[in-house]
């Protein structure tokens, strides 16, 4: 399969863990140009906070001076938040924390992006199944990325030379979720766990021209689990 991601220009949030990590691979392998941005630490990251605008401006100035410009941008930062914990025992700044990540960043990234990226550009999210399905404790979470869906759609609409897509995976092994879950439940999983590597293989896809008429869409990848009928067939 043709990607056509050579000497394209990316830059990914959340580049240093997990998904993020797996992407900036993911593209390299490809031949693309790639800078990761993150709060956190790295050899080859550029640091900057999603949530203050300041820093995330300053953090796109750098990657776009690096790279010579966009063709893809990436958000992956994110936070699960007070997973566990009833909406009822939940702070107002857990909450807030919460959305200042998941959807305030990812409003910031694409404003401050846009005015970047190429013609034809592609802007992928990382949203999540829970945008779709949840457990109790997951309250903010899940809001925050139902959010993400929805401004995916709504970018879509108003982005006109870019195209606008999210990602929706299930659980998925990396640090928030060994974090969040603990390890054994992820080395003995009763449940379909995906690698980060499968998650950027999504991400890819969403990002090269072969998926040019894909816009405003979420790709809920959850093994068909929220396609299930009640009923017990
Ligand atoms: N792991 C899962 O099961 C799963 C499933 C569905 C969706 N997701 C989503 O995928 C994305 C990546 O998650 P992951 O599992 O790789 O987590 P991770 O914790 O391994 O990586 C997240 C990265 O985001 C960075 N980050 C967090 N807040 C930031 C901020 N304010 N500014 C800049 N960087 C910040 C962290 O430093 C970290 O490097 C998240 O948006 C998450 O919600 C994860």
């Amino acid at each position: 399969m043709l990607l056509s991601l050579t000497d394209r220009k990316v830059l990914v949030t959340g580049g240093a863990s997990g998904i993020g990590r797996a992407c900036v691979e993911a593209f390299r392998a490809e031949g693309a140009r790639v800078v990761a941005l993150d709060r956190a630490g790295g050899a080859d990251v550029v640091r900057a906070d999603v949530t203050d605008e300041s820093s995330l401006a300053a953090g796109v100035a750098e990657a776009v001076a690096l790279l010579g410009g966009l063709d893809v941008v990436v958000g992956c930062a994110g936070i699960s938040g007070p997973v566990g914990t009833p909406l009822v025992e939940t702070s107002a700044a857990d909450l807030a924390a919460v959305i200042a990540v998941n959807v305030t960043g990812q409003l910031l990234l694409a404003k401050h992006t846009y005015p970047h990226l190429s013609d034809g550009g592609s802007i992928v999210f990382l949203a999540s199944d829970s945008a779709f399905v949840s457990v109790p404790g997951m309250v903010p979470y899940c809001a925050s990325k139902g959010a993400v869906v929805s401004l995916t759609r709504a970018l879509a609409v108003e982005f006109d030379r870019v195209r606008v897509n999210c990602v929706c995976p299930s659980i998925v092994d990396t640090p928030m979720a060994r974090g969040d879950l603990g390890d054994e439940a992820l080395d003995d999983a009763a449940f379909p766990v995906q690698t980060a590597e499968e998650v950027a293989r999504q991400v890819l896809f969403l990002a090269t021209p072969l998926s040019r008429a894909v816009n405003g869409q979420a790709l809920l990848a959850d093994f068909g689990y929220s396609a299930r009928s009640a009923f017990p067939a």
